[in-house]
């Protein structure tokens, strides 16, 4: 049987480290995936050479994964369609901003028989309201999508240290490709390594809402933390977040199962690891101690990479508002009025609070 071929798009810090994970799977299993893995790479110029010649003769990703050696069968492409060419399982992995470019981009150049997965931590929102990203590039590229969610943060990943993450996929009854499917079996083989593991379930929803939200949520970390609250403010914004996570869940996607957002790394797990290390609380931090713009943060901080819940938090608050929600959400949206309105911080505790002590 023809084995899959593999594309990754994308290759910023989590992009790469996928990339990687996935290269190391493709070689280590030739009867089951081709060993070459194209990895589309948005191309940039680093000091006067081209990043994909970069990471094609060095083997590194000097800008967005620097000091990690990459396998020598991860090839690096800057041309879109020609890294999708005769492909069968496609993983998406950029931040999610982009990811309608790029759709629009594919469209017409992907087969119907090709299954893809969506490492993205987002929402899309739009006039048909909240997406999940994986519906929309089914939507968009006429293509079954799942999702890989965990608390993984690609650094720690990438340097082999050991960590969990959830992959989420629905196998479709219409499968008009040569050879078999992808199933759940396929895809535990492509992501699980010995120090990367990978639990298979069916929730897309539920994972791909907290790996959207919990950005948001460490944004609110970070401001107590840079105001110099401490742990209990910070767990105290995690309690609260969480709630609203599932909330929001049970709402627009009721598909999605509660066990996810417990038992699953892609729920409270990776609430908890991103809050400690992520890139957003990161910048919110900087944010509170230096009392700079969000986007100055992002920039002086990421070098390039961006803080997904700087932008989520806007289309959260979008389409709560749309739906005459936002009171149910008070976290979400206080998050996004320090960010985009110059809240003031410490009225976080006010803008969040619950209880009502004349009622
Ligand atoms: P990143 O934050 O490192 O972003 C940089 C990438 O964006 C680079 O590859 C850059 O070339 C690309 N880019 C810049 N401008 C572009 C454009 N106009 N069009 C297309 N690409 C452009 O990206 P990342 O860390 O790989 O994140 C991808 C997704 O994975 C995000 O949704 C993120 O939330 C999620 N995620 C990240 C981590 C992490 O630790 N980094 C972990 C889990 C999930
Ligand atoms: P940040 O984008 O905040 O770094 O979070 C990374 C992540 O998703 C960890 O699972």
């Amino acid at each position: 049987e023809k084995p899959f071929k593999v594309t990754v798009i994308g290759s910023g810090n989590w992009g790469t480290t996928i990339a990687k994970v996935v290269a190391e799977n493709c070689k280590g299993y030739p009867e089951v995936f081709a060993p070459e893995v194209q990895m589309w790479v948005f191309e940039e110029d680093i000091n006067g050479e081209k990043l994909t010649e970069i990471i094609n003769t060095r083997h590194q990703n000097v800008k967005y994964l620097p000091n990690i050696t990459l396998p020598d069968n991860l090839v690096a492409n800057p041309d879109l369609i020609d890294s999708v060419k005769d492909v069968d399982i496609l993983v998406f992995n950029i931040p999610h901003q982009f990811l309608p470019r790029i759709c629009g981009q594919l469209k017409g150049h992907v087969s119907s028989h090709v299954r893809a997965i969506s490492c993205l931590k987002g929402f899309e929102v739009g006039a048909k309201g909240v997406q999940l990203l994986s519906s929309y590039i089914t939507e968009n590229l006429g293509i079954q999508c799942g999702a890989l969610s965990g608390a993984n943060i690609a650094t720690e990943v990438a340097q082999e240290h050991w960590s969990e993450t959830t992959v989420a996929y629905h196998i479709p009854k219409d499968f008009r490709g040569e050879g078999k499917d992808v199933d759940h079996k396929v895809l535990k083989a492509l992501f699980h390594r010995p120090y990367f593991h990978v639990s298979v379930i069916e929730d897309v929803a539920g994972i791909s809402i907290c790996g959207a939200l919990k950005n948001v949520v460490a944004l609110g970390c970070g401001f107590v933390e840079g105001l110099g609250w401490g742990n209990n403010a910070s767990a105290a914004i995690q309690r609260v977040g969480l709630g609203e996570i599932i909330r929001f869940g049970q709402m627009f996607f009721p598909e999605s199962r509660e066990e996810t957002y417990y038992q699953e790394s892609a729920g409270v797990a990776d609430l908890i690891t991103t809050c400690a290390g992520g890139r957003n609380v990161k910048v919110a931090r900087l944010m509170a101690t230096s009392g700079k713009d969000a986007w100055e943060c992002e920039k002086e901080l990421l070098n390039g990479q961006s803080a997904q819940g700087l932008i989520t938090c806007k289309e959260v608050h979008e389409w709560l508002e749309t739906c005459g929600s936002v009171e149910d959400f008070p976290l979400f949206e206080a998050v996004y009025q320090i960010v985009y309105n110059n809240y003031p911080m410490k009225n976080l505790p006010d803008m969040i609070e619950e209880l009502d002590l004349h009622g």
